[in-house]
């Protein structure tokens, strides 16, 4: 082989390098397009499921009690059978919907899924939260976002309607009743899991008061586990006048910011993270006034940020830490001062509003239960 001179061999290695360096930069680039599609893409998924719930594909399926024909489901629901091929080729891609071909003609049926079961209309949907967030109204303020995070006192949700989600909500009775139901979807499914993982921290208590407790759902989940326990769900008085009655609670409207209803315990939950350090100790502080100094407590079911990295040892737990990573940016996006919070932030404000002792014990699921003794 001809020996190459000292020039000669410089660019040759560097002309091979080069050529190894851009076909790999050119892989990385297009995997990282492909990628970004994702975010280019990323209100699809909402858009598709908001329409299947809207189209109530899932009770069709239910109703009809074994797997479904394209045009069995398109006559049940009355629309055009292309249109629906197309959002079911995309939310059986997507694995929300089971697709079994028959062996002997082909015809293609579709089933539910465990998360389709959980957008059809029953006590434990949560086609209400989906149906909230992508309303109009709630995804309006997504785009103050950047404002938002420019200047701390543009809140998104103000830039964008003029005042805040509750004020709104006080003038726009449909709107509320969403925000209501979709609170209310969610305290159902979360609920038995705080009463089930942690039934201890209700024994003794005979009264308790639900602050923020919206329709009422979670006291009437927590009374069907124990039937002995009184309630007092508390709400702004336009929240309480549209609640339904519930048997063993008492409805009264005012504002926690003011004062909070006598009981053995206060409960709040998906509360305190609407509102900045400062209101959320003031809260925190009717909270402890309300209950007894020696036996009372105030129980909060509230997400806890871990900020570690060697803290998240599952995939579960990762799971979970990247909902409640986006929960904060729901706060950012649809409340004036509201954030979610670490162990520390939490201990920061039960401290502050004068309480002597706070536990936090974690349940599957994005909140925790932080429990704050006077
Ligand atoms: C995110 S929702 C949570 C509802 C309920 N705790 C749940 O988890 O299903 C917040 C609740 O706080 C209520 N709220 C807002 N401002 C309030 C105030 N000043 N006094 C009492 N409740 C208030 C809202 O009306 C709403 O029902």
């Amino acid at each position: 082989m001809a020996k190459l001179n000292d020039g000669e061999s410089k660019t040759k290695i560097l002309g091979a390098q080069n050529h190894v360096e851009t076909q790999e930069e050119e892989e990385v680039v297009l995997e990282a397009a492909i990628d970004t599609w994702k975010y280019v893409l990323g209100y699809v998924e909402m858009a598709a499921v908001k329409c299947a719930i809207e189209l109530g594909i899932s009770e069709a399926m239910e109703n009809h009690g074994q797997p479904i024909t394209l045009s069995e489901l398109s006559t049940s629901l009355d629309c055009s059978p292309s249109s629906l091929h197309r959002i079911m080729r995309l939310l059986v891609h997507q694995k929300l919907f089971k697709e079994t071909i028959s062996p002997e003609d082909q015809t293609k049926y579709y089933s539910l899924t465990p998360i389709t079961r959980l957008l059809k209309n029953h006590d434990h949907s949560m086609a209400a939260l989906v149906l909230l967030e992508s309303s109009p109204v709630m995804l309006a303020p997504w785009h103050a976002l950047s404002g938002r995070v420019r200047d701390e006192g543009r809140a998104a949700f103000e830039a964008t309607h003029g005042e805040s989600l509750w004020d709104y909500n006080a003038k726009h009775p449909k709107h509320s009743k969403l925000v209501n139901d979709a609170m209310a979807s969610n305290a159902r499914i979360v609920l038995p899991v705080v009463l089930k993982g942690r039934a201890e921290v209700f024994e003794g208590i005979g009264t308790v008061v639900d602050v923020g407790g919206g329709n009422g759902s979670a006291l009437q989940t927590m009374i069907k586990a124990f039937p002995w326990i009184k309630g007092i769900n508390f709400d702004l008085p336009h929240v309480v006048a549209a609640a339904p009655e519930i048997a063993g609670v008492e409805h009264v409207g005012g504002s926690m910011l003011e004062f909070v209803p006598k009981a053995d315990a206060a409960f709040v939950m998906n509360v305190l993270h609407d509102w900045g350090d400062e209101e959320c100790i003031t809260i925190l502080r009717k909270c402890r006034e309300a209950v007894p100094k020696d036996k009372g407590k105030v129980i909060m079911v509230e997400a806890v940020i871990k900020e570690e990295k060697h803290e998240i040892d599952d995939e579960k737990e990762e799971k979970l830490k990247g909902l409640r990573l986006m929960m904060d940016m729901v706060m950012m996006a649809h409340t004036t001062t509201g954030k979610e919070r670490t162990q520390q932030e939490w201990e920061y404000v039960v401290t502050q509003a004068g309480f002597t002792k706070c536990i936090v014990k974690p349940i599957q699921a994005i909140p925790s239960i932080i429990i704050a003794y006077p």
